[in-house]
């Protein structure tokens, strides 16, 4: 199964051997649907050339600490790794990346990233065997980095042994896979994601911000740890993520039928749209004329989709977002209780947080705890989100608190 599709791979090339497989790989990341950027050593241009790999991932290759400045700052680099890979992956890298050295720009990006780290060794036989790199090895697996091989067999010096690199079929398996959590496997997930529109007359609407990337990221993050989901969307501008069934709708209205529908099929519901809180009482039938007169709308509450799932009968465990521009924690933990959730998702929103932007930040509060997850990329942040939601749901805490007896409705 692929699951490549729109993830942000950094493909480290150092300089050996097995460097020309780097633009196979680079091409079958390409076919799979991820984004590469390469980052090449110096002694891996002896090998292959940057040109190949630019063309190849069509994107810039950086080697030097210049290039890096030039299109995309090295610690912005770090940061926009789904997925750091350094194939192949020299005995010289190994020890030069288990010493923690950041002196060329593709090891102070293995320093700076906090994507998950994937090496793949490739080395004579006898350098793999050695005492030195067998210590630099633990040392990178008693950090978390994975090794994705040596395969052993036939190698470029002649000798026979372990130290060769994994086939570039292998590598990109082993990355799609790394995606691929199994945490909701067999579970139904239903998700709201995006704005609503709230109609005004038959041209005009109230709406918001959301772009729906957000929302966008958790389905396609439940999805990928193999539940069955449902995405119901306002309107967006975004492609339906892979194995991801999708409706659309306009208004909170419409969201709360499409929900309903769905929701006596679902574990667990997680609301990350930006749902309308007040609509006009009535929309106008004709489009209203500009007078030179000021114009009052009368607006009533929209439905509060989260409140109505969370208080049926057989509800499914209940994920919120609490969307807030001042004092996250006392918000979040308020809303959690008014609207009965197991777990609510606090971001800080407005001037240019939140809403609309790639990167997020979350605190999560559930019943006796509370999470903090750093500024991340949505997909990532969603990632974390799902295994956070995935262990409280086996964790059986779906019990949630008696929410009617504090609930507040102002929250
Ligand atoms: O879409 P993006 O551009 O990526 O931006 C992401 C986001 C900021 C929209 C997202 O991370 C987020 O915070 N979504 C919830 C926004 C929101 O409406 O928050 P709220 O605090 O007003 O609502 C609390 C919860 O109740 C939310 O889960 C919301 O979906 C739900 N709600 C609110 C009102 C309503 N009428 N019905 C609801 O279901």
């Amino acid at each position: 199964m692929n699951s490549l599709a729109n993830k942000r791979i950094l493909l480290g090339v150092t300089g050996g051997i097995a460097a020309y497989k780097s633009a196979e790989l680079t091409r079958l990341l390409r076919r799979a649907g991820a984004e590469v950027r390469v980052v090449m050593t110096a002694a891996a241009a002896d090998f292959i050339t940057p040109l190949t790999l630019q063309a190849l991932s069509g994107q810039p290759v950086y080697s030097r600490w210049d290039e890096a400045g030039a299109a995309m700052g090295h610690i912005e680099l770090a940061r926009w790794a789904d997925r750091v890979l350094v194939a192949p992956a020299t005995a010289d890298t190994l020890a030069r990346l288990a010493q923690g050295r950041a002196d060329d720009l593709l090891s102070a990006l293995c320093l700076a990233t906090t994507a998950p780290l994937y090496l793949a060794p490739a080395m004579n036989q006898a350098m793999w065997r050695h005492a030195a790199t067998r210590d630099n090895v633990e040392t990178l697996r008693s950090r978390g980095v994975r090794l994705l091989g040596p395969a052993e067999g036939e190698q470029a010096c002649g000798d026979t042994g372990p130290g060769r690199m994994l086939e570039p079929e292998a590598l990109l398996a082993a990355l799609s896979a790394s995606f691929e959590s199994g945490a909701l496997a067999g579970l139904k997930v239903l998700v709201t994601a995006g704005p609503t529109r709230e109609a005004i007359d038959p041209v005009r609407f109230m709406g918001n911000r959301s772009s729906g990337k957000m929302g966008y990221a958790v389905a396609a993050a439940a999805a990928e740890a193999g539940a069955r989901v449902q995405l119901v969307s306002g309107p967006v501008a975004l492609p339906c993520p892979p194995r991801v069934e999708r409706v659309m709708v306009e208004s909170a209205a419409e969201m709360l039928d499409a929900v309903l529908e769905r929701v006596a099929d679902t574990d667990i519901f997680v609301a990350a749209a930006a749902v309308a809180d007040y609509r006009p009482q009535a929309a106008a039938a004709d489009k209203i004329k500009k007078t030179v007169q000021p114009l009052t709308l009368r607006l009533e509450p929209a439905p509060d989709i989260l409140a109505t799932v969370s208080r049926l009968p057989q509800r499914p465990f209940c994920v919120g977002f609490a969307a807030e521009t001042a004092d996250l924690e006392r918000h979040a933990r308020k809303k959690r209780l008014a609207k009965s959730l197991d777990l609510v998702a606090a971001n800080r929103v407005g001037r240019g947080l939140g809403f609309e932007a790639d990167d997020n930040e979350l605190h999560l509060f559930w019943e006796g705890g509370d999470a903090r997850l750093a500024r991340a990329p949505k997909p990532r942040l969603a990632r974390l989100l799902i295994e956070h939601i995935a262990a409280r749901y086996r964790a059986g805490l779906a019990h949630p608190p008696q929410g009617d007896d504090h609930a507040d409705h102002t929250a």
